[in-house]
């Protein structure tokens, strides 16, 4: 075999034991108290976890947005998240006003290809849709892409209106792909911020307070409503507030496949981060914004009740000398997005499990078994099995950590979570069966990572 892992402590979203991972060509091909035969490379994971490599299924790189592009490209950002301990990200096709989807598809398909060093995926936005656009739904399910995004913000530029959200929920669901939506009024939104503008309130926190809770409520609620009666399934990026995990709770109460997710910021950050001297506030503009401690608490109690089912990251980074800065005179010229694709599982391991908020099978399953079953990667990856995929990260669950822009790798001039200390940090990184990330040291090679075609939804079990 090419690699055993000996005295591996192995967590997955179910079980726990203690023993011996055999890797061949990629795979899982044995696991038990000891694995017999020769191997090429021998780990020993002893006092450490073995983990299902993480999973990150809302990332933007190398993405056109605002006038600006994100900062990481597919190199650099997949290098961040091998760091971190993600194997496998689902990044976001942007279909362009009048653009057909499949050359969004494959524009982003080419900003991947030699650059990636973990594998990867695409959902594909919708932004613009006529009825050639919707017969291209069923083609792109042909190459693998598995779920669509629409955006009810950015009115003007993304944003879509109910009745295309319709037509796409009823196509998608019945070319086995899911929806995912960024539910945000955008309408109400579009007219509080040029009034902020207007009155002369442009520093970054009234980015905040022109996109209110309730704006997010409304569009969750609103989204869910049209995926009833599209008789779909329906997914809510980045959650960030008690109006929406009401109307998520509500509509899983009553029995309607609906899941959502949130992202590390907007658990650990909160509104005050805005009020930062100096336009320092412009690092945390994202949409939606940050919320208080008591949406942040509520967040957390939805992981651990399971009204909540994934934790991705929303990596979007922009410098914030030269790109954040553009707005220093009206907060709606700040790119909106933040980075964090390498620190998720650390975040989420020492402030979710060792805080005693979720527990450590619940950890494993929102940062990595529950994004592989929602978007059609289980059990390829997710977990820890003989014929899966060799994609394993080995936890030292015990070595403190200190997030600084200095040690990240990001290619970003600042984190949002700069000075923040935890324990639970990444040692080793093995994707495909190779390994990548060894003791600090990276080993991937750009151009390695692959392209994951993945399977039509099945998730209404979750
Ligand atoms: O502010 C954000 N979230 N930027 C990225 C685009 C999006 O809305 O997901
Ligand atoms: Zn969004
Ligand atoms: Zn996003």
């Amino acid at each position: 075999m090419d690699i055993k892992i000996i005295n591996a402590h192995v967590v997955t979203a179910t079980d726990e034991f203690k023993g011996e991972i055999g890797i061949q060509k990629g795979k899982i091909t044995e696991i038990g108290r000891k694995v017999l035969g020769k191997a090429g490379t021998v780990i020993d994971a002893k006092g450490k976890y073995v983990f299902p490599g993480a999973i990150d299924i809302h990332t933007h790189l190398d993405m056109p947005f605002m006038g600006e592009t994100s900062s990481d490209d597919f190199e650099t950002g997949t290098i961040a998240a091998a760091y971190g301990g993600t194997t496998a990200i689902v990044d976001f096709a942007i279909q362009a006003k009048g653009q057909r989807l499949r050359d969004a598809f494959e524009t982003w398909m080419n900003k991947a290809k030699d650059k990636a060093v973990i594998d990867y995926g695409f959902h594909v936005a919708i932004c613009d849709l006529n009825e050639d656009v919707l017969a291209e739904i069923p083609e792109m399910v042909k190459e693998g892409v598995m779920s669509f995004k629409c955006f009810l913000a950015y009115k003007g530029a993304l944003m879509i209106d109910d009745g295309a959200l319709f037509r796409i929920l009823q196509k998608a669901h019945a070319s086995g792909a899911l929806v995912m939506i960024h539910a945000e009024n955008g309408d109400i939104i579009d007219i509080l911020v040029s009034d902020m503008i207007k009155n002369g309130k442009t520093e970054p926190k009234y980015h905040a307070l022109s996109r209110p809770p309730e704006a997010e409520g409304e569009a969750t609620g609103r989204g869910i409503a049209v995926a009833q009666m599209a008789g779909a399934p329906i997914y809510i990026v980045h959650l960030t507030c008690r109006e929406a995990l009401e109307k998520v709770k509500a509509s899983r109460d009553a029995g309607f496949p609906t899941y959502a997710e949130t992202c590390p910021q907007y658990l650990l950050l909160s509104y005050k981060n805005y009020e930062e001297p100096d336009f320092n506030g412009a690092k945390y503009v994202m949409s939606p914004p940050l919320r208080s401690k008591e949406d942040q608490a509520a967040l957390w109690k939805a992981l651990q009740m399971g009204d909540l089912q994934v934790v991705s990251t929303d990596h979007c980074p922009f410098n914030f000398k030269g790109q954040k800065e553009l707005g220093r005179d009206d907060f709606s010229k700040i790119p909106n997005g933040a980075p964090g694709i390498e620190n998720r599982v650390s975040l989420i391991f020492s402030e979710g499990v060792l805080k005693k908020r979720i527990t450590l099978h619940r950890f494993v399953d929102i940062v990595s078994t529950t994004p592989a079953k929602l978007f059609g990667m289980f059990p390829e990856k997710g977990t820890v099995a003989v014929g899966s995929d060799a994609d394993l990260v080995i936890f030292d669950p015990r070595k403190p950590f200190t997030i600084s822009v200095k040690s990240n790798h990001q290619n970003v001039d600042y984190t949002p979570y700069e000075g923040m200390q935890g324990k639970g940090v990444v040692e080793t990184v093995i994707s495909g069966g190779r390994v990548i990330i060894d003791h600090g040291k990276l080993l991937a090679k750009p151009g390695t990572g692959r392209y994951i075609r993945r399977k039509p939804f099945k998730g209404s079990y979750l």
